[in-house]
């Protein structure tokens, strides 16, 4: 069985933590026996500097042909953010219905978290953020510019079926985890739309009896995500608030260099997408330390929803092994070792599991 891949290392420290990765996925496929592969794409700022483009017109379908799109970072100083993201990542969100960025978050071992006395059982979280529509959304505009008078407006879109899919997918997800659901919200201020949301959840709660479920206001939610994180299982949000506490949460399990994501469309009709959390990192970029692990991880959960769960747990427990041992370990993680290094030590510590 041969699976295509889609890569896109992108820019900055993308490109290094794309290239551990994939030695860790050939090597994991390799010992399951089945095949990755890969087609690679130069999509990234540095094209867009040279074509005016981040991807090609016809990218997206282009890309539609793979099982698998694995994504490094995009961003680089010189190109304004929202040209990287909507020139290359929230198209392919939108274009392929990944409707759900899943978020999980965990203490390994041999990372260290600025919690004090928290085991790996206590954070032991998924974020479940709501990727297709929200605060993400282009209606708006400027106006009066270069006056006093100077004003911007920017609208959130919440469609029943964008906010009821995602909730839904929360609650099922929970099923098979702890049980219990927390929604992410901020009715006293915003009026409209949370409120909405809310009144969406308490109908899907109401069809979960099985499943715990509870509100928090986003503000009090990152305050408990800190001081009790033990409570929280499945946590689900609006874009912007699944994105602002999926960076929290990746601070209090040894940081940004451990948190995989993937933009998943549940139905299957097209590709999903897998990503580190993190960005590009241009701080960092081209000195060959940035920590794989993320993206290692993205790649786990890439195969588990290709359908290959075993590949997928030796990857993981490959990486806790080496983590583990201490021995290999890139800056952030407190140690000297490079991206290579540290990608090299998870490839050999893989098992046939
Ligand atoms: P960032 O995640 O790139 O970096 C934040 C901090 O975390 C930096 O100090 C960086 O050195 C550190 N860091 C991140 N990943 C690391 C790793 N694997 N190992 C060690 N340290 C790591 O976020 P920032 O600085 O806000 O954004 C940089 C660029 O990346 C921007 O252009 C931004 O738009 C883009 N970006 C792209 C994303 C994507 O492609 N999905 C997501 C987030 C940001
Ligand atoms: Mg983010």
């Amino acid at each position: 069985m041969d699976y295509k891949i889609a890569g896109i290392p992108g820019d900055g420290i993308g490109v290094d933590v794309v290239a551990e990765a994939r030695k860790v996925l050939d090597r994991a496929a390799e010992l399951h026996g089945f095949g990755l592969q890969w087609t690679e794409f130069d999509w990234s700022c540095e094209r867009y500097t040279q074509t005016g483009r981040m991807m090609p017109e016809d990218g997206i379908e282009r890309l539609s042909t793979f099982d698998g799109i694995f994504l490094g970072a995009v961003g680089f100083p010189g190109v304004p953010d929202y040209v990287s993201l909507w020139g290359l990542l929230i198209p392919v969100r939108r274009a392929f219905g990944q409707y759900v960025n899943l978020r999980p978050v965990r203490l390994l071992p041999g990372t260290d978290t600025v919690l004090k006395n928290r085991t790996a059982e206590e954070v032991e979280m998924v974020i479940v953020r709501e990727n297709s529509e929200g605060e993400y959304s282009t209606i708006g505009g400027r106006h009066n510019s270069g006056t006093p008078a100077e004003f911007a407006v920017q609208e959130s879109v919440f469609t029943r079926v964008g906010v009821d899919r995602i909730i839904r997918y929360a609650f099922d997800l929970a099923r098979t985890r702890a049980g219990r659901v927390c929604s992410a919200t901020k009715s006293n201020g915003i009026i409209h739309t949370m409120p909405f949301w809310d009144e969406i959840f308490a109908e899907i709660a109401a069809e979960y009896p099985d499943v715990h479920s509870e509100q928090c206001h986003v503000d009090a939610l990152a305050a408990r995500m800190v001081q009790q994180p033990d409570r929280l299982d499945v946590v689900v949000g609006s874009n912007l608030f699944g994105d602002i506490l999926s960076d929290l949460a990746a601070a209090l399990t040894g940081g940004l260099g451990m948190a995989p994501s993937g933009n998943i469309n549940p139905p299957g009709e097209y590709p999903s997408m897998f990503e580190a959390v993190h960005g590009s990192a241009p701080d960092i970029a081209g000195q060959g330390i940035a920590n794989p692990v993320a993206q290692i991880l993205a790649g786990a959960m890439m195969l588990d929803h290709l359908g290959q769960a075993g590949a997928a747990r030796a990857v993981n427990s490959a990486v806790e092994r080496v983590l583990a041992a201490g021995e290999v370990a890139t800056p952030d993680l407190g140690g000297k070792s490079t991206t290579a290094e540290l990608g090299t030590a998870i490839t050999k510590a893989l098992v046939h599991a």
